[in-house]
């Protein structure tokens, strides 16, 4: 359709983008047999079989799983290449994405591995495909607080290459305020955060990420719904919220489309962007997230352009290259 190719050609950002999450089911087979690691699928029917889930946890499963596969730094770096390709051909000009260090130390490989091999290949692409980055990373909620302390001492010698932390994993059981201190650790070296709040778990988690981890941006965040009073401090401090369609309607957050909040979140000016979480799990990348708008919630041009905008204001990005994406 016309809106469609228009929304292809409309100059994009993506601001909340799991790495291991665009691993595509043709890269798990390849990487497999480069790495003779076992898959529970032989082919990729099964896969696509697999990828049925109705929930965050049950994702989640088999999501570190098929991240087994990634073993060293050229894993790392054609997972983010082949990502950077699919962003050029969406005209995605800018992108910050997370990656989870926890997901392959806790399996002997190194963190310098994981960081360079994704270091490079963003370099590679600010250089030939003229798409900007930062890069940020997580750490996983279901892991203790002690482990986060390990990742970020692990992360000391490479801080020039991060611009924020995060916070992902299993919401439900481990509220924000769980890695309090190793977010202020994070701020004192200098370090953006940000936090995974109000996916599946309550508003107050919301509140919570921006009180005690004092976070720049809320990753999902559509919960906030719930609580008027949050909405309100949402609206007046224009605090982002990096929305994923497609990740919400496959981990029923919402049932359908159809009842997804974003574009009544974006009616109460609430700085609401459009992102694409785990592509390669939910069904597509920045296009097929605004497409899928288009259809259910007859998304228009001028609402689009808001949503970008928004990205822009709410990016990690210095004020030249703000300037340039503007
Ligand atoms: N890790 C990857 N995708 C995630 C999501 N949508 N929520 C929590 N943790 C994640
Ligand atoms: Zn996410």
């Amino acid at each position: 359709s016309p809106l469609s190719s228009w929304l292809t050609q409309l100059p994009k950002i993506e601001l909340h983008l799991h790495l291991e999450g665009s691993l595509e089911p043709q890269m798990l087979f390849d990487l497999a047999v480069r790495n003779n690691v076992d898959l529970p699928y032989v082919n990729v029917q099964e896969v696509t079989k697999a990828f049925q889930f109705t929930q965050l946890q049950d994702f989640l499963d088999i999501y570190y799983q098929a991240a087994q596969v990634l073993v060293t730094e050229q894993d790392f770096y054609d997972l983010t290449w082949a990502y950077l390709l699919k962003c050029k051909e969406q005209n995605v000009l800018h992108v910050e994405p997370f990656f989870d260090p926890q997901t392959h130390t806790d399996r002997g490989v190194a963190f310098s591995t994981v960081i360079n091999g994704i270091d490079q290949a963003l370099t590679d692409g600010k250089e030939k495909l003229g798409i900007s980055s930062e890069l940020i990373m997580c750490f996983l909620r279901h892991l203790d607080e002690k482990s986060a302390f390990e990742t970020l001492e692990q992360a000391m010698p490479f801080l020039a290459k991060l611009k924020g932390v995060g916070l992902d994993s299993s919401e439900l059981g481990h509220p924000p305020e769980k890695f309090s201190r190793v977010f202020a650790k994070a701020r004192e070296l200098g370090l953006l955060t940000v936090a995974h709040a109000g996916e599946e778990g309550p508003a107050e988690f919301i509140w919570t990420a921006i009180n005690d981890l004092k976070v720049s941006r809320v990753d999902h965040g559509v919960n906030a719904i719930q609580d008027p009073e949050l909405i309100t401090y949402l609206r007046q401090t224009q605090m982002p919220l990096t929305v994923c369609p497609l990740s919400n309607t496959k981990l029923k957050v919402f049932e359908h489309m159809q009842q997804h909040n974003i574009l009544d979140l974006l009616a109460l000016d609430i700085c609401v962007t459009v992102n694409s979480d785990d592509p390669s799990y939910f069904g597509g990348y920045m296009t097929e997230n605004f497409e899928a708008l288009a259809q259910a919630l007859d998304l228009n041009q001028t609402q689009a352009i808001k949503l970008v905008q928004n990205s822009i204001t709410a990016s990690f990005c210095d004020e030249q290259r703000k300037q340039e994406l503007t």
